[in-house]
Parts: structure tokens; sequence; C-alpha cells
């Protein structure tokens, strides 16, 4: 048995109010059509088509690396002509199942439900059943609870939509038969347009058992219409990533003000404080601990790290027991080493530590080797760049970096060197000797201040 997932994308979006397609606007930093695209992938479709609307090559393009076959929907004329558009697509199928570019949080658990217990009939059917189902399809059963059809709000009647179990949309049907069933639905209703709803109809007169299934969650199938929905999805997203990074071991001080945009991995009893945003891959060791306000992109966080408020990391590696922060920005290439202190306003960018060191106030260390046991004072500079090219600093370990220190790359200073404050260092500075390149301090005898007259 061969699965086909067929995406229905063409909508307009008009309550976006966006430049944007709705189905590209992200959600935890990923286009809502990429967490369709992986739903379908994780149910093990081995064809998916996605439906895009008039106008809208921007979709294709820029999800143009996903493993899916597009087909234009030039004219907007239902959910039953859409699906029609892409039966080409499906031909090598046994199943088809229909998924939705704006319904983001669809689990692979519950469509693999759906498709499991229909397995043995021509039609499935996702419903769910709400206190308020005012503009969604009704689920029509008999008396012995067979489905007989759906009928859309619109054209439903007082009786009818009385009726709280609704369509979520989502269906899986034979492949053959549905392409039967939707060459034979007309646009007799008072939207004018062909519904992918009235195969049920037909399925069910020909004496289909039509089965259904229901999401664990209605967020599961919630559809975004506009921002309002879209941030509420968000929330939702949001939540389970942090229940389920709870579950596996992680403290988050209040799961309501996380944001993953991609995939955090946390070893056990790691403490999260408020309003992380994650993205790209991020791993943290045991037992670290992330303080409030922090920006962490593509990093990994050693056992053991300590990193304090308002620090951003992005591309850099914090080995065991360190301590970051607060206000520290780490850059792509820092390379933090274990037991190291970066403090507060200190900045570093493609730059080896090596254990123990410490640059604990307002420097920049840019383009860098740096040993072990370096104490770099407050203020310390590498001028790493002149203009067009960038150069090398490297420090030995044990070095003693005196505060407001410029150092002018290429340039080396040597293991257990000592640079007075204020220097500049434009030539290596050799190790375990003082060197000073300030101006010496003098005072002049009976010098007087000018005085007004
Ligand atoms: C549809 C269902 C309804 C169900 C509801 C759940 C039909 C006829 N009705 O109603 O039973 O309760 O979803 O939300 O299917 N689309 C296209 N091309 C089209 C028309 C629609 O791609 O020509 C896409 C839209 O982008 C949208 C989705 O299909 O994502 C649903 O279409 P919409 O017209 O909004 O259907 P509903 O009225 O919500
Ligand atoms: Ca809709």
């Amino acid at each position: 048995m061969t699965l086909g997932v067929v995406i229905l994308a063409a909508g307009k979006g008009t309550r976006m109010r966006s430049a944007l397609p709705k189905v590209l606007h992200p959600l935890a930093g990923r286009p809502l059509l990429r967490h369709v695209l992986d739903a379908a992938g994780a149910v093990g479709a081995t064809r998916v088509c996605v439906v895009y609307g008039h106008g809208g090559e921007q979709v294709p393009r820029a999800l143009a690396d996903a493993d899916c076959a597009w087909v234009e929907q030039a004219e907007r004329l239902g959910t039953g002509h859409a699906v029609q558009q892409a039966l080409p697509a499906m031909a090598e199928v046994d199943r088809v199942l229909v998924l939705y570019g704006d319904v983001p949080l669809i689990e692979a658990e519950t469509l693999n439900r759906l498709i499991a217990d229909s397995s043995d009939t021509a039609l499935g059917l996702l419903t769910m059943t709400i206190a308020d189902p005012a503009g969604y399809g009704r689920i029509v059963r008999d008396g012995g609870g067979h489905v007989l059809r759906i009928v859309e709000h619109k054209d439903a009647s007082d009786a009818e939509r009385a009726i709280t179990e609704v369509n979520t949309g989502i269906i899986v049907a034979d492949r053959a038969r549905l392409a039967d069933w939707l060459g034979r639905v007309d646009n007799n209703n008072v939207q004018r347009e062909y519904y992918l709803t009235d195969v049920i109809g037909l399925a069910a007169a020909e004496g289909v058992d039509v089965v259904t299934a229901q999401p664990e969650t209605p967020e599961e199938v919630a559809g975004v219409n506009d921002r309002i929905q879209l941030a509420e999805l968000e929330r939702c997203h949001q939540r389970r990533t942090a229940e389920c990074l709870m579950r596996r071991g992680t403290t988050i001080m209040d799961p309501a003000r996380i944001d993953v945009r991609g995939r955090l991995d946390c070893e056990r009893d790691v403490t999260l404080d408020v309003n992380l945003v994650c993205e790209g891959e991020v791993n943290i060791g045991t037992g670290a601990r992330i303080g409030p306000n922090c920006v962490l992109k593509d990093c990994d966080i050693g056992a053991g790290a300590e990193v304090l408020a308002h620090c951003i990391i992005e591309g850099a590696r914090v080995a065991a027991g360190a301590r970051i922060g607060p206000y520290a920005r780490l850059r792509p290439g820092a390379d933090i080493g274990r037991h190291c202190h970066i403090g507060n306003f200190v900045e570093v960018k493609q730059a080896h530590i090596a254990e123990g060191s410490k640059v604990n106030h307002l420097s920049y260390i840019g383009d860098a080797e740096i040993g072990s046991g370096v104490n770099v004072g407050a203020g310390t500079i590498t001028c790493n760049y002149d203009g067009a090219y960038k150069h090398l600093t490297r420090i030995g370990d044990g070095a003693f970096i005196g505060s407001n220190t410029a150092l002018v790359a290429p340039v080396a200073v040597g293991a257990g060197a000592t640079i007075g404050a204020g220097s500049v260092i434009s030539m290596d500075a050799p190790a375990e000797q003082l060197t000073v390149s300030r101006a010496r301090q003098v005072t002049i005898q009976g010098w007087e201040r000018p005085r007004k007259k």
C-alpha cells in the first residue's frame, strides 16, 4: 500500500494582510507549509503534491528544496477542484491523504491512526465534536451512526446546523475511487464551489463504510487565517516543545516564555530561565543554567556551564563549567574553554580561549588564540582588522594583559608575559617579561593652571 499526500495551499490569505503568501509565514521559525510537509514525510508518503495559488510562485521558490511536486490552481474553484489538480501527480499511489498548508500542527500520530483505522475501506475522515460548530462542514450520520454525507455550514438547514460533529477537512481515500468521485462533484451549492466534502455523500451512496477518527487536541486541526490565530498556534507549538523538554528532565522557569525556533537538545537537569530564544541547532549539557533573556543560536553549551542574563551566543561553543555574561556576546567561531569566564560587555568572535582563562569586562576578542590561565584585563581590544584583512592575535598560557590594552594584530604575547595597562602592543611581547608601551608618566614641577583675570 503506497500513500500520496496532497497539500492544499492555494488560499489567498487575505486576512493576513501581507505581501508574503500565508503558508510562508513562519511558525517556530519555519514556514507553515514546511510543518505540513514534515507531517507528510512522517507518515511515509511516497509522493507529495502541493497545490498552490495563482501568482503564488513565491511558494515553490521559497521551498524549492522540498521533495514534492507543485501544481498551480490558477482559479480557486473549491477544495474538490484543488485536489483534482493534484491527481495526475498521484497516479502511482494507492491512497491519497489530503492535508492543508495552513493547518501546521497536525500530528503524524493522529494521521497514522486515521490511516490505520480506515485501511479496510475506501474513505477515512478526521472529524471532531465542538461546542460552536459555526462555519464548519457538519457530519451527517444515519440512525445507525454511519456517515451519510457532509453538509457545508452555508448549505445546511437549521437542523443540520445543530450537529456538533464537524469536518476537519483531512481525509484519506482510495486514489482511483477518489478520482472517480471528484469527477462527479458539481458546484451546485451556495458558494458555487466544487466541494471535496461532496465525495463523502458519493462514497456513502455506493455503500462505502466511511470511517472516522479524531485528533488528540483541537490545535492539531486549527487553521491559520490571520495573525492572531498564527500567534495562538505559535504558543501551542512552543508549549508542546516546552512540555517535551520538561518531560525529559529540563527545568523551565516559565513554559509560556520560551521560544524554540529549531532544535533544542538538553541533557538532564538543565535550567532555562525566562525569555530564552533558541534558533538553529542548540545543545545544552547536563546541569547547565541559562539565565533570563538570552538568545542561543547554533551553539553548544557544556555541562555545568552558566550563561548569565542577557547573553547572545551564536555559532559558538562553550565548554563545561564556563561562565558567560551577563551581557556577553559570543559570535561565530568563539570557542570558550572549560571553566573560562567571559564577563559583561565582552564580544568574542573566531577565537579559541583555553581552559580557565578570564576576559571579564568590556573587551573585544576577535581572531585570537588565547592559551590557558590567561587574564585579559578590562577594556582590552584585539585590533584584528586593518581595513582590508583580518589578522591573528596569539596569547600564551598564563599571560596577564593589563587593562585597556590594544593588541595590534598580527601580534603574539608569550606565555607568562605581563602587559602593562594602557599599552598599544604592535610587536611581539616576549614570554615571562613585562612589556609596556605607554608613555612614561611625568610630573611638571611648578606648573600652574591658567586662571581668569
Ligand atoms: C473546509 C471544508 C469544511 C471544513 C473546513 C475545516 C470544504 C468544501 N469544506 O471549509 O467542511 O469544516 O474546511 O476548516 O472542503 N483551498 C484551495 N483551493 C480552493 C479552495 C480551497 O487550495 O479552490 C484550500 C484553502 O487554501 C484552505 C483549504 O483549502 O486552506 C480550505 O478551504 P476553504 O475554502 O477555507 O474551506 P472552508 O470553508 O474552511
Ligand atoms: Ca477555512
